[in-house]
């Protein structure tokens, strides 16, 4: 080809990366792999090929993990991890730098054999994949070194289970292989079984960094061995993967106590409006849905276009996937690589040949007759029913409709079950940062996509899963309190023979919607003193009485926008109308309970409303710095509604606890009183009717706590349960959870100790961070 000719054509490459290093390597370990387990690679046992799907070539031989593989791998990681842990943040930190620096050294090695494993580019496997697994190693070095000045009241969980899927191997290694190692725990990492290959040279890269035998291990093997690992006698589970399977861990870990985080799927929109640099906003769909072949959790994958530019913004886009190069993945001319596997490739081709609905245009490019390749493909003219406006399609198939205005995109948007991520694409500041908190999702790029960074957290809401990965508080999930908790014993109200009855009935009604309500059962029960006399009477709330609440709380949008300020005041104001009455309520307590301990209890009350007053207005989000041009403004969201059945033992503390800082943060909350002594919470109604809180706001049921955790548990508007019941009812409401993938907080047989003040614990647990990366500076 002469120079005249390549000027002509523009064409590129070929390029190719050599695999001479990666394939060297494979045959150094003899292509057959056994796990990583205490220090070193066991014999290679029964198992699967692992294949470029570039080229259906065979790489290696990896193993099958038994169960007796994974027990003593689990045994490994939990003896090594007390003396891991008392090694002290310092010491840890210089064995992360130590495995930066040799992911730095290998970077090259590390990035072919990524992409000769799963099929992306070398271009994003060189420059985006391996550079930030390298970052998480460094940032979270720095975490170790600063874990004791910083997170004091901090402990490491123990052993984590991990089990990571194929789209970013190395990278979701990193994500959660080094918070957890920095935070004093040791880990159990399954890879997906397409692609373990780098996950196996990490771990070689762990003995030469000379990491103490059994803080990493690392077993092949398939979903059968990931159920294993959730089995397992370990701490925590970290997933992400699939949402079914996220939902089935959910189920399998209910009631176990173990820790859980969950990073699943997504349906990301990707707004762009009339006023965005449209030039741009094209360019960014290459990087939203066909980087790493449009299989990326958060990938733009819904295109929302407002009408008015619309058909210009398709035509170039089209014009744009035209100029897409597909091809062999080590070329580093090639934009689209392979998808990862065949399954993989015939999910996509089954779920677009099914597809009627709208036009779908491909790419106008020459993919190779072998491996796994599909054109990038667009399918314009959904609406927001269609199966592929909802159903994640893990490929480079952007689906795309129109909006006329930014309230239609907003609702667009946020019309999934997920709420991974969003782009939001104009050149109007005031409009972008008004659709960016209204969006439901853990993380919005405006004027950008898939940009991710350890210092900003990342993960979702809704059915996209819970917990945040990198940042200040992807730690949480790593780390648990100090603080030390009692055995749950289980607290009975008094009984009797019905002394005291009265003419006039006394039966204290639920609270909900801002209104008093009699129990849809019609029942109530009498609630006795210490001699058995009669001090009144509660209702037996259902589930009707649970779904009337939900959505009077569901109803009481507005809360969540008021500002912290005059929810500040608000708080205040309940405070000092308990106050007022502090006297009664104390009475009212030491008769139920034959203590006489409700004068404390009411002050500590007060007390817990005026800490909630005070941090309704300070408990801010942060700004990350991020090595990219911009910020990541992690913003602090209210949760939504929470439904939360409260402590028996301490009537009203245990309430106001609850209550105060999930409504300090803006949510709204349906709360079963205590049950053996529900008559300070049929009280507590009256403060808040003449303490201005708007109805809805506050929702507070009677009755028995086993009867109202499932409805409660199970319902789809609440966004959160918790449970501090004497019952424990842990395993039922992690069960009847998965439903939406809600947030739980459950005692797993131990109970708070309410007179010390949770509040920190209580304000984390009530927001969500939502990560906005907007660009800034130079
Ligand atoms: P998957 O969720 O089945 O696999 C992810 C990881 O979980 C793998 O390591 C797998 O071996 C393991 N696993 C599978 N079943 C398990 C079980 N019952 N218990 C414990 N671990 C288990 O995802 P898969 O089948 O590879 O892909 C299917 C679909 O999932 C994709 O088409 C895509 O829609 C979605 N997906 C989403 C990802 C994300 O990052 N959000 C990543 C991978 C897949």
């Amino acid at each position: 080809m002469t120079v005249k000719e390549i000027f002509d054509t523009m064409s590129y490459g070929p390029a190719p990366e050599s695999a001479a290093e990666a394939l060297a390597w494979l045959v150094d370990q003899g292509d057959r792999f056994g796990h990583f387990i205490n220090g070193t690679f066991t014999a290679p046992g029964d198992g699967f090929n692992s294949q470029n799907p570039a080229t259906g070539e065979v790489l290696a031989t990896l193993t099958q993990a038994t169960q007796a593989d994974v027990d003593t791998a689990v045994a490994a990681a939990r003896s090594a991890q007390p003396k891991w842990e008392k090694l002290g943040g310092p010491g840890r930190a210089r064995y992360l730098y130590a495995i930066a620096r040799l992911l730095q050294k290998h970077s090259r090695l590390f990035a072919v054999l990524e992409t000769m494993d799963n099929g992306k580019p070398i271009r994003e496997s060189r420059d985006i994949d391996i550079p930030l697994a390298q970052r998480h190693f460094y940032y979270h070095a720095g975490m170790a070194q600063l874990m004791e000045s910083e997170l004091p009241d901090r402990a490491a969980l123990g052993v984590c289970g991990q089990i990571i899927p194929w789209n970013f191997p190395l990278l979701m290694l990193a994500w959660k292989v080094a918070p957890a190692i920095a935070m004093g725990n040791t880990v159990v990492l399954k890879p997906a079984e397409y692609t373990s290959l780098t996950a196996l040279l990490f771990a070689d890269i762990c003995r030469q960094a000379g990491l103490p035998k059994g803080v990493v291990n690392i077993v092949t093997g398939d979903g059968a061995v990931g159920e294993m690992v959730v089995a397992a006698d370990v701490d925590k589970i970290a997933f992400t993967g699939s949402t079914a399977v996220g939902r089935r861990i959910r189920e399998a870990t209910a009631g176990s106590g173990k820790a859980l985080t969950l990073e699943l799927g997504g349906k990301s929109p990707y707004i762009v409006f009339d006023d965005a640099d449209i030039d741009s906003a094209v360019e960014g769909l290459v990087d939203a849905i066909w980087f790493n072949q449009g299989q990326v959790c958060c990938a733009g994958s819904r295109l929302l276009v407002q009408e008015s530019i619309a058909e210009r913004f398709h035509a170039k886009l089209r014009a744009r996937m035209d100029k897409l190069r597909l091809g062999d993945p080590l070329d580093k001319c090639i934009d689209v690589g392979a998808v990862v596997d065949p399954m993989q490739l015939k999910t996509i081709t089954d779920l677009v040949a099914a597809n009627d609905a709208g036009a779908t245009y491909q790419a106008q490019v020459d993919i190779p007759e072998e491996g796994c390749f599909f054109r990038p493909t667009l399918i314009e003219g959904l609406t927001p029913a269609d199966r592929l406006m909802q159903d994640e399609i893990f490929g480079p198939v952007l689906v795309s409709c129109t909006f006329r205005i930014p309230a239609e995109a907003v609702e667009l948007a946020n019309n999934t079950r997920y709420g991974l991520a969003a782009s939001v694409w104009s050149e109007n500041v005031n409009l972008a940062l008004d659709i960016a908190p209204k969006l439901a999702c853990g993380v919005v790029w405006v004027n950008g996509t898939n940009m991710f960074d350890a210092a900003a957290g990342f993960g979702g809401v809704r059915e996209s899963g819970f917990g945040r990965e990198g940042g200040w508080e992807g730690l949480s999930a790593y780390t648990k309190p100090h603080a030390k908790s009692k055995a749950l014993a289980q607290v009975k109200g008094f009984t009797g023979q019905g002394s005291g009855a009265d003419p006039i009935d006394r039966t204290a009604k639920m609270y909900i919607g801002g209104k008093q309500a009699r129990p849809d059962s019609g029942y109530s029960r009498a609630v006795h003193d210490r001699s058995g006399a009669i001090l009144g009477y509660v209702g037996l709330g259902s589930r009707k009485d649970v779904r009337n609440a939900v959505e009077a709380a569901a109803g009481a949008k507005g809360w969540s926008k008021t500002t912290g300020h005059l929810r500040a005041q608000i708080l205040y104001y309940i405070g000092e109308n308990l106050s007022a009455r502090a006297e009664e309520f104390a009475h009212r307590i030491d008769h139920m309970t034959g203590r006489r301990s409700g004068a404390k209890e009411v002050e500590a009350s007060i007390q817990r409303l005026f800490t909630a007053a005070a941090w309704a207005d300070k408990y801010d989000g942060q700004v990350h710095g991020v090595p990219i041009r911009g910020v990541a403004l992690a913003m602090k969201e209210p949760v939504g509604v929470i439904g939360a059945l409260c402590a028996d033992e301490a009537p009203l503390l245990g309430l106001v606890s609850v209550m105060a800082p999930a409504i300090a943060m803006g949510n709204r909350v349906v709360l079963t009183a205590s049950e053996p002594f529900p008559l300070a919470a049929t009280d507590f109604y009256q403060v808040l009717d003449t303490s201005d809180v708007p109805a809805g706001v506050v929702n507070i049921l009677t009755g028995s706590h086993v009867d109202l955790a499932g409805p409660l548990a199970s319902h789809m508007n609440v966004d959160a349960v918790w449970s501090f019941s004497s019952t424990d009812l842990s395993a039922e409401i992690e069960k009847a959870s998965a439903s939406n993938l809600k947030r739980t907080w459950v005692n797993n047989g131990t109970a708070l100790d309410w007179d010390t003040d949770h509040s920190r614990r209580f304000l984390e647990a009530a927001t969500e961070i939502k990560n906005i990366w907007v660009p800034y500076g130079e």
